[in-house]
This record gives structure tokens, C-alpha cells and sequence, in this order.
């Protein structure tokens, strides 16, 4: 099933000499349940991409289909809607909020939204994570690679139509990052979680089904790895 569409997408900041094209005519679909990379240069429009995919940033032209809806024909108040009930965001900084807990910046999308967390779903969550003896931390006081996982939490609370992840191993030392990206993997097996990562490091962009590059605002490269991996094949992990 086709989650995402995305056509004749071009963004340009600014205007006339100082103009920059930072997407020039992308167009792609990702299909339910895939795990994409996005990979290229810095400054080749990878973040300007993934704001847009997310609808927090605006195409110049273009459009980007989510489940069958064409987010930027949508008003304001309503693709914010959307945007917290179907994006997840994941940031190279985590983007946690510093004066609430653990259990709070995990449930804010939900509280946000009028909604109670599912409990089993919601204990599960932070099991996998291995936050359960961290729920009343600030983010202050958990490591970075804690506070990442506080915020796949957050991404993932709402069950969302994507998980978008810019760098999100970027400020994490290797085994962090390796464990970072073991959860992000198992999210995508586990409940056919869409996935789409920005990554500079190669060994994560090799774990994915599909590597998407990009160069000057414009795809060069879109190269299916393997075929999206079923759930019921794949063994739990813990990490
Ligand atoms: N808010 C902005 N205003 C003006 N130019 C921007 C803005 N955001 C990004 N750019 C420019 O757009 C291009 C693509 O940036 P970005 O999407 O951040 O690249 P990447 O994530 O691949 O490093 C760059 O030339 C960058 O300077
Ligand atoms: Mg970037």
C-alpha cells in the first residue's frame, strides 16, 4: 500500500539574486512499512525535504500525499492536526522539552490532541525503550542517547502514518548509535512502522530497504537494497 506520494516537490528560500533552490522537481512514493534512507552531501536539501514530508516546512510547488491526502491543500488548523496525529519527527537534538518528564514529553502529542495514552501499547513502548526506571527524569538528567529514545517515544506514541529522522544518530557515539538505529529498525518491523532517516553514515543507510540520494535539490540515486521485510519474519530484539 502506497503511504506517501510525493510529486514534482521544488522549494526555493528566498528571492530574486539570493534565491536558493534547495529541491528542484523530487518527485517519489514510498510504500507502508518501508525503511528509507535518505543520503547526500550537506546542504543538498535532504532537511529542507524531510520539513516538508513532515508539513513543517512549505513546498514552493508540489505536492506531498499522505494516506491518500494532500497536506498542503489542507488549512492551518487542520494539517496541524494531521501533522500530530500522522508525523512522527525525530531530531538530530532531540527537541525535547526541558521542564517536563520523561512520561510527559512522551505523552504530549497525545495530550495535545485530547487522547489517553493506550497503556499496554504505551508500557510496551517504554519497555523496548529501556526507560521504564526514567519516566520522571527532565531530559537534563539522561544521557543522549536516553534522551533519543525519549523522543522515538514521543514519535512513535501516536501511531503515526511516518517517522521522519533527521541525523537522529548524528550526536551519539557509536553504540549509541547502534542502538539507536536497532529500535528505529524494530519500530519498522514490529508495527509496519514507515520509516524514513536522513543518514551521513553509511552502515545505517545499508540497514534500510532503500537508499534515496540526493544532490543539488534533485534525486540521483534511488536504489532498492531488499524488499520490505514482513514482521512475522522477524525475530524481537532488545536492546
Ligand atoms: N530557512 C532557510 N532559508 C534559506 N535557505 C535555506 C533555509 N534552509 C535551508 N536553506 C538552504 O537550502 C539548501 C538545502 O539545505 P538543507 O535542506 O538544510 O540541506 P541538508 O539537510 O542536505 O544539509 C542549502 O543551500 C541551505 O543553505
Ligand atoms: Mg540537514
Amino acid at each position: 500500500m502506497r503511504i506517501l506520494e510525493v510529486d514534482h516537490l521544488t522549494k526555493v528560500y528566498g528571492k530574486g539574486e539570493t534565491a536558493v533552490k534547495a529541491l528542484d522537481d523530487v518527485s517519489f512514493t514510498v510504500d507502508k512499512g518501508e525503511f528509507v534512507a535518505i543520503t547526500g552531501p550537506s546542504g543538498s536539501g535532504k532537511s529542507t525535504l524531510l520539513h516538508i514530508l513532515g508539513g513543517v516546512d512549505t513546498p514552493t510547488a508540489g505536492s506531498v500525499v499522505i494516506e491518500g491526502t494532500d497536506i498542503y491543500k489542507l488549512n492551518e488548523t487542520k494539517l496541524a492536526i494531521f501533522r500530530r496525529r500522522q508525523i512522527g519527527l525525530i531530531y538530530q537534538f532531540y527537541n525535547l522539552i526541558p521542564v517536563l518528564d520523561v512520561w510527559e514529553n512522551m505523552t504530549l502529542p497525545l495530550l495535545l490532541d485530547g487522547q489517553k495514552a493506550d497503556q499496554d501499547y504505551t508500557k510496551e513502548l517504554v519497555k523496548t525503550l529501556g526507560l521504564e526506571k526514567r519516566m520522571r527524569h527532565l531530559p537534563n538528567q539522561l544521557s543522549g542517547g536516553q534522551q533519543q529514545r525519549v523522543s522515538i517515544g514521543r514519535a512513535l506514541m501516536t501511531h503515526p502514518a511516518l517517522v521522519l529522522a533527521d541525523e537522529p544518530t548524528g550526536n551519539l557515539d557509536r553504540k549509541n548509535s547502534n542502538e539507536i538505529v536497532e529500535l528505529l529498525k524494530f519500530s519498522n518491523r514490529k508495527y509496519n512502522q514507515t520509516l524514513i532517516v536522513i543518514t551521513h553514515d553509511e552502515s545505517i543507510a545499508l540497514q534500510a530497504d532503500r537508499i534515496i540520494n540526493i544532490e543539488d535539490g534533485r534525486i540521483t540515486r534511488d536504489e532498492l537494497l531488499r524488499p520490505t521485510m514482513h514482521k512475522e519474519c522477524i525475530p524481537e530484539v532488545r536492546v
